[in-house]
């Protein structure tokens, strides 16, 4: 419990994180908080070269050699492993790695097309799993941590949807899987979000905004810090003892 008027700050974080999918939305906020929080950041883009160059230049501003960017395409083994190996080489070690970049759109019942539910599980369950493997090794040298980005729809039914909750409940699985595997050298947690920005495409028109919202103890969107940081917390000492857990950050959506 802190004093009366004692401020006490968030615990610094030591090494280098690999955040997928790091570019821009909540990618970026996790790389600005686990930046600000001390860590050494690979930047992985796949299209968001341009912002991902202008994040690691801010970053290295304010802090030299602190932040590199990688370009991937995660559904391309050779180019999975590639960046895990330079995620691993630049700074002699890899401490974090969080797994965030993903796809997200329907796929009603009927017109769910292979290259859909290939890019769906790709992105949201194969290469997390992937990238965790070619990772492991030096995760257990530091002794560092893995943060999963999941979603509250992973446990809750989202019609139109199926690929994506699938993988997203399969994303939580093999967090509890690899939280068994890997310990006692390395953690492995997920966060689950519910809303926390809106769509980058801009396919939730006002109406349905407002229809989600009412669904939302909290009665808002999250905001990408939210996410940003229960994945700091996740990888601070503060959770040396939490392994195989998935954090809600769902302003209490699923309890509904
Ligand atoms: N936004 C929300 O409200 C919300 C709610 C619940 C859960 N979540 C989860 O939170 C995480 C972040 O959400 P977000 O909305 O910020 O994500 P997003 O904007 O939909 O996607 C994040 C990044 O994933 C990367 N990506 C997609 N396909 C890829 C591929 N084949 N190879 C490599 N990278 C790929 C993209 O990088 P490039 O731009 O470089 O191509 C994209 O910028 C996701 O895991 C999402 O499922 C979000």
């Amino acid at each position: 419990m802190n004093l009366p008027g004692e401020v006490r700050s968030a615990p610094a974080l030591e090494g280098t994180a690999l955040v997928t999918g790091g570019a821009r939305r909540v990618g970026a906020a996790i790389v600005r908080t686990l930046h600000q929080a001390g860590m050494n950041l690979v930047i992985h883009y796949r299209a968001s070269g341009a912002d991902a160059r202008a994040l690691a230049a801010e970053l290295n501003l304010l802090r030299p050699d602190s932040a590199l960017s990688l370009g991937a395409n995660l559904l391309k083994a050779d180019q999975l492993a590639l960046l895990a190996a330079q995620a691993q080489q630049h700074w002699g070690r890899l401490d974090a790695l969080v797994n965030n970049a993903s796809t997200y759109y329907e796929t009603p019942l009927g017109s769910i097309s292979e290259s859909a539910f290939d890019d769906l599980i790709g992105t949201n369950l194969k290469a997390p799993l992937f990238l965790s493997q070619a990772c492991a090794p030096a995760l257990r040298q530091a002794r560092g941590a893995i943060v999963n980005v999941s979603d509250l729809y992973a446990r809750k039914p989202l019609p139109r949807r199926a690929p994506y909750c699938a993988a997203k409940a399969g994303l939580e699985a093999i967090t509890r899987v690899l939280a068994l595997e890997l310990a006692p050298q390395v953690r492995v947690n997920a966060v689950a979000p519910s809303g926390i920005l809106w769509p980058i495409d801009d396919s939730v028109e006002e109406a349905r905004q407002a229809e989600h919202l009412a669904r939302v103890p909290m009665g808002r969107l999250g905001g990408a810090e939210a996410i940003a940081e229960a994945v700091r917390y996740l990888l601070s000492p503060a959770a040396g003892f939490v392994t195989g857990t998935v954090l809600a950050v769902d302003g209490g959506e699923g309890l509904l």
